[in-house]
């Protein structure tokens, strides 16, 4: 079992920071460090050195590092009750709208976007509704923009699905291969992808409904409330903000701002 200490942390990042200009100063450390043991197990080496040494010896070897770093635990339908309370929320509020601005910030591979899409059709909501899909993982957002998935990943997916619907057939969105399932690209016709970081990067407005689901996991107190304030300036009033289930942040959001809308599927909605 390989050990890091505090001060090897601190000092490959501040490395990184030097060398590559990329601060890591606003991620939550314990699980930091997980990620880069996960990293040293996976390139069998031994310690913070032999790591630096690779990163001094290996040219572009920092994407691979920030994309191991971020690499994203996502699937089509996670946590299917919020994926219910969303379809009765656009059924309810945004049919009679003539349009309306959706924003999937730290999208990943794009299995969010794709669920939405499928309410969207679901709904007919297609010619009325517009999203932004922006991650600072650039493979995932090239993954995003594939929408092919393995199979095995798709056993998760449609499990998802039948708990959010039992009345429509999964396979209706996606063609089956051997080994791959290609989603149907009609369902993302909607939807620009970006690359975008929530820590430096500027964020746009005028958005309706914003997901940040398991993203801000990886950042510290601090950076959390920076960037649900970035959120709130973003949102239109009365927009909602959608965060994961295992965001234990729920603390950290005003409720003179925010009106917790649904506790359950972490409904959250600008006052
Ligand atoms: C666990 S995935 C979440 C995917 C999806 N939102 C979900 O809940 O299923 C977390 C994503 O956050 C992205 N991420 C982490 N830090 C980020 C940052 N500073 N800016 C933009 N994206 C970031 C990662 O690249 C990763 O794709």
């Amino acid at each position: 079992m390989i050990d890091i200490t505090d001060e090897e942390m601190g000092s490959l990042t501040l490395s990184i920071l030097k060398r590559y200009g990329i601060d890591f100063t606003c991620y939550e450390p314990k699980s930091l460090r997980r990620r880069i043991i996960r990293i040293l197990n996976k390139l069998e080496l031994t310690s913070i050195h032999e790591l630096w040494m690779h990163f001094l010896k290996t040219p572009n070897f920092i994407s691979v590092f920030m994309n191991e770093i971020s690499v994203g635990m996502t699937s089509m339908f996670r946590d299917p009750i919020l994926w219910k309370q969303m379809k009765i929320k656009l059924e309810a509020e945004f049919i009679q709208k003539a349009n309306f601005w959706v924003w999937h910030a730290g999208c990943s591979t794009g299995e969010e976007v794709y669920t939405l899409g499928i309410l969207v059709d679901q709904l007919k909501l297609g010619s009325k509704v517009s999203a932004l899909a922006t991650d600072f993982n650039i493979e995932a957002l090239a993954e995003a923009q594939a929408g092919v998935y393995h199979k095995i990943k798709m056993i998760e997916n449609e499990k998802n699905y039948k708990a959010y619907c039992t009345t429509t057939d999964f396979r209706n969105y996606f063609t089956a291969e051997a080994t791959e399932a290609k989603l149907n690209l009609s369902l993302i016709r909607h939807v620009k992808f970006e690359y975008h970081n929530l820590i430096t990067d500027s964020f746009k407005s005028g958005f309706d409904i914003i997901f940040c689901r398991n993203v801000m996991i990886y950042f510290d107190s601090i950076a959390k409330t920076r960037m649900i304030d970035k959120f709130y300036d973003s949102l239109n009033e009365g927009g909602y903000f959608v965060i994961g289930f295992f965001d234990t942040m729920s603390h950290l959001i005003d409720n003179r701002k925010f009106k917790l809308v649904d506790e359950q599927a972490k409904i959250f909605q600008k006052i």
